[in-house]
């Protein structure tokens, strides 16, 4: 999958995030913002005693209608908030940021992701993207948190094999013959995973000249 920097590390952070809510907060209530198709519900099914998702686009998997800057829920109504993949694609995210503090219980937390780099992809809308530091100021001046963690999702290398899987597998199907690349990024994902993993400059989101293609941010509310 030429996505695979982005999708394989978040898979593998919410499975880890979905057990250790678990473990600090016992069963617990999810609100999935921008939920789409719910791709991370069954992660969370065994430890959540309620799953809402909710989307601002005529969407038949969400309970709820409403975008992440007027979210139709009352104040601390959810001990686990997910807004992943959406904050790039909301019109203010200063105001989403501050409905997320809001709708999240005291002694609860936010599990949001968002891009780096990535190329446009309207859903509806795309407007922004970030850097660590861009992204952990963005919470920490936006709503009480007690603590705001972000790390990249995956290294510099990952990133630059992403960008160019994703622009090889669109040459590619567009010439019909898409089944080319399937071996091609397979090969680029893991060569670029083990350049990473042997770096940590090209790992550490401090170090000048790093490029991400996403960020993990956790953002707990005092409890
Ligand atoms: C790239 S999809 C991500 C879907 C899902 N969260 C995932 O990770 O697969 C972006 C989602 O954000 C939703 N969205 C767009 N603008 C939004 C906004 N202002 N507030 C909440 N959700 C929004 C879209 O309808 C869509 O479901």
């Amino acid at each position: 999958m030429p996505t695979y920097a982005v999708r394989g590390p978040l898979v593998r952070w919410l499975t880890d995030e979905a057990k250790r809510a678990h473990t600090d907060l016992g069963r617990y209530r999810v609100l999935d913002v921008g939920c789409g198709v719910k791709p991370y519900e069954p992660l969370f099914a065994r430890y959540s005693e309620e799953y809402v998702g909710v989307d601002p686009v005529d969407n038949p998997l969400a309970e709820l209608r409403g975008s992440v800057e007027s979210l139709p829920v009352a104040d601390g109504s959810f001990d686990l908030v997910l807004c992943n993949q959406v904050l790039e694609h909301c019109n203010d995210p200063v105001l989403g940021v501050h409905e997320l503090n809001r709708v999240t219980a005291p002694g609860g937390r936010v599990l949001a992701s968002t891009h780096g780099v990535m190329p446009y992809h309207p859903a509806p809308t795309d407007y922004w993207r970030w850097t660590h530091s861009g992204l952990a100021k963005l919470f920490w001046d936006n709503g009480a948190w007690s603590s705001v963690r972000v790390t990249p999702a995956s290294g510099t290398t990952a990133c630059l094999g992403m960008v160019f899987s994703l622009y090889l597998d669109l040459a590619l199907r567009r010439a019909r013959v898409g089944w080319i690349a399937r071996p091609i990024v397979t090969g680029v994902n893991h060569l670029a995973e083990a350049v990473d993993a042997r770096s940590a400059r090209l790992r550490e989101p401090a170090q000048p000249g790093t490029l991400f293609a996403n960020f993990h941010v956790v953002a707990e509310v005092p409890k």
